[in-house]
């Protein structure tokens, strides 16, 4: 009865939380559960129990996408994992609260069965009445919240007011496909969905298994409620520390880690021989599941539009409750088909019996569900998970990275009189023929600041300039440019074309100084927030050759007057950095002709993903006249 209204009218329910106004899709669906609620005891018939809690299921699941959908505009979007804590814990964590509740209360019932005949019939009447006057409560709260009385988020009131078809005018099956069409298409939300779903169907194996589990660990009945009870404690504790425990840690990617851990706890779980050490990990599990649900909710409440929330709510609810409910009944049946069985290993009894090996299987299921959302969810691909771990570890802010992806980021990198100019200005125009925005930029020196700074890096007369003062000019410009040119440009999805980057301090600070390559990398990652390029283009030619073709151009720099000897080193450093980074980097013979240079690194940009741009399509509309040059 529970189960049957979300496989029947959930997808329903999320579409009305978008269509019609929340705060009176609340109260009156508050105003009738409190009825229900106070029906079951005055009719006191079996059938009506059933009637009573499927309408009573119905009722919420309308009530859920509203509420869900709301809280996003209640709060201010630093608060809302708070707030989603909140509401988590007082919904999963009140299991306790509510055990002891009904202890006193049958207690008074007691008392009053004494006195009122009303009250000798059923000791559970009086829980039912509390519970109705809870949602009268909750309505007559919520009806006090005016703010919250908007369905209709602004772009939508906006578009009625053109005269265009909201949300609220189209058809409940568009709506629909709409919210389908909208989920599937999001990489991020299906890689959410799954791995959450993962997390559901482990936490419920565990859930239905544990009876059988605690017997197996001969801990019989105590064995069973402390286990059972560890995973609410779990949960709710991941749910009130886990954030806090996380710190800054990046949040798309803290789903599929924390999916992955509790799959770990899950499958150590299952083959521990104890049951301290299975009471700790039935803990770690229901910790990180706790992580999972309040991290993935406050990520649905922040980055789905308003007008389309309560939809993704109500999906994501169902399906949980579906899973939830279909894993809890097969995870004994599976274990039961399976049997006990005991293999002996060289004089060591091992259990695999249905219960480890359907607990096993399910720890290693979420441990892929996890890694596979963790992939889908990804919105950091240039930055290492492991930083992002120690960063929090350490309690030190996530590196910047690259972000959401946009744009493309080519890095062009070489010594002396390599030919990265030439090379390039004729990619640029090559590209802005092609239609995109291309951008073409610098090192040292792009931007007004950086252009002092390259006065006195490249001046001849800084010539006492210690190697570290240097480095951290390199660096202070970098920065400058990145903050100014590089992110918003790619922040635009133009195509960044950068003559020199990381990789000039790199090969000339760490390899032509003798600076520790680490402190040099370390420095450029500060600088940069992590920033680094889609493909690096390292034009290779020897030192020699390089200068002669320098000093055709004019007068030699700081750098350039260096000994070949520095020179070299610095080669070698550029094609060690190539080697290492083998996916990232493309060298190419800088001695071929330019043509033949060109025609190489366009090749590979062909192969790259270059970023879809609604500017390639319009470039045929352009006139002639104003088309890019
Ligand atoms: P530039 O005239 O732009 O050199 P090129 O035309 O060879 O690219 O001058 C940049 C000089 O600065 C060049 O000699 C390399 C050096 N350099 C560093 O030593 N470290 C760095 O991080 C960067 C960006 C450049």
């Amino acid at each position: 009865m529970r189960l049957l209204p979300a496989i029947l009218i959930g997808p329903l329910a999320g579409v009305w939380a978008d269509r019609f106004n929340r705060r009176t899709t609340m109260v009156v669906t508050d105003v009738i559960r409190f009825a229900l609620f106070i029906s079951i005891p005055l009719l006191q018939t079996l059938p009506w129990l059933f009637a009573a809690t499927f309408l009573i299921e119905c009722a919420s699941l309308f009530w859920i996408p509203a509420k869900e959908a709301s809280i996003p505009n209640l709060v201010p979007r630093n608060r809302l994992e708070s707030a989603n804590q909140l509401a988590l814990v007082t919904t999963y964590g009140f299991g306790a609260v509510a055990a002891a509740v009904f202890s006193a209360l049958s207690f008074v019932n007691r008392g009053l069965a004494h006195e009122f005949s009303f009250f000798r019939t059923n000791p559970v009447n009086l829980a039912l009445y509390l519970d109705a006057l809870t949602f009268l409560v909750s309505g007559l709260t919520i009806l006090g919240l005016p703010q919250l009385s908007s369905a209709r988020p602004r772009g939508l009131a906006a578009q009625d007011a053109q005269g265009a078809q909201g949300a609220h005018q189209q058809g409940l099956v568009t709506s629909l496909r709409e919210g389908l069409q909208f989920l599937s298409g999001e990489r991020w939300l299906r890689g959410l969905v799954l791995g959450v779903s993962g997390a559901t169907a482990a936490g419920a194996a565990v859930i239905g298994l544990s009876r059988v589990f605690a017997d197996d660990l001969r801990g019989g009945n105590a064995a069973y409620g402390v286990l059972f009870g560890t995973v609410f404690v779990g949960l709710a504790s991941g749910m009130f520390l886990g954030p806090r425990a996380i710190g800054n840690f990046p949040r798309r990617r803290a789903v599929g880690v924390a999916i992955v851990c509790s799959g770990v706890a899950l499958a150590v779980n299952a083959i521990v021989p104890n049951l301290a050490l299975a009471v700790l990990m039935t803990g770690l599990l229901g910790f990180f599941a706790g992580i999972v649900w309040v991290v993935a909710l406050t990520l649905v409440g922040s980055e789905v539009a308003d007008e389309l929330r309560g939809r993704t709510f109500a999906f994501i609810y169902n399906l949980m409750r579906v899973v939830l409910l279909v894993a809890v009944a097969a995870a004994p049946f599976l274990a039961g088909i399976i049997g006990p069985h005991t293999v002996t290993v060289q004089n060591l009894r091992v259990r695999v019996d249905g219960v480890t090996v359907t607990l096993f299987v399910s720890g290693v299921l979420a441990v892929v569900a996890g890694a596979v959302c963790l992939r889908l969810m990804d919105d950091r691909r240039d930055v290492a998970l492991r930083t992002d771990v120690l960063a929090a570890v350490l309690r030190r802010d996530p590196e910047q990275g690259r972000g959401t992806r946009a744009g493309y980021f080519l890095a062009l990198e070489g010594g002396e009189g390599a030919g990265k100019s030439t090379l390039a200005r004729s990619l640029a125009t090559e590209l802005r023929g092609r239609g995109y925005e291309v951008v073409l930029t610098f090192e040292p020196g792009d931007t007004a600041l950086g252009a002092r700074l390259r006065e006195v890096l490249l001046d001849p007369s800084s010539h006492g300039m210690s190697p570290r003062t240097e480095a951290m000019l390199y660096a202070a410009d970098r920065a400058q440019h990145v903050a100014e040119v590089i992110r918003p440009a790619l922040e635009r999805n133009a195509i960044v074309v950068c003559d020199r980057y990381v990789d000039s301090s790199r090969a000339y600070q760490g390899g032509g100084r003798d600076l520790d390559d680490r402190e040099i990398s370390h420095l450029s990652r500060w600088a940069t927030g992590g920033l680094q390029p889609d493909l690096t283009v390292l034009l290779d030619i020897e030192p020699e050759e390089g200068l002669r073709r320098a000093s055709r151009v004019g007068e030699s720099d700081r750098l350039e007057a260096e000994a070949v000897e520095f020179h070299r080193r610095v080669r070698a450093e550029f094609l060690t950095l190539a080697r290492r980074g083998r996916h990232r980097y493309l060298v190419v013979d800088a001695t071929q002709q330019p043509e033949a240079i060109f025609e190489r690194v366009l090749a590979r940009l062909d192969e790259e993903a270059l970023p879809d741009l609604p500017a390639a399509r319009t470039t045929m509309t352009i006139p002639l006249a104003e088309a890019p040059r």
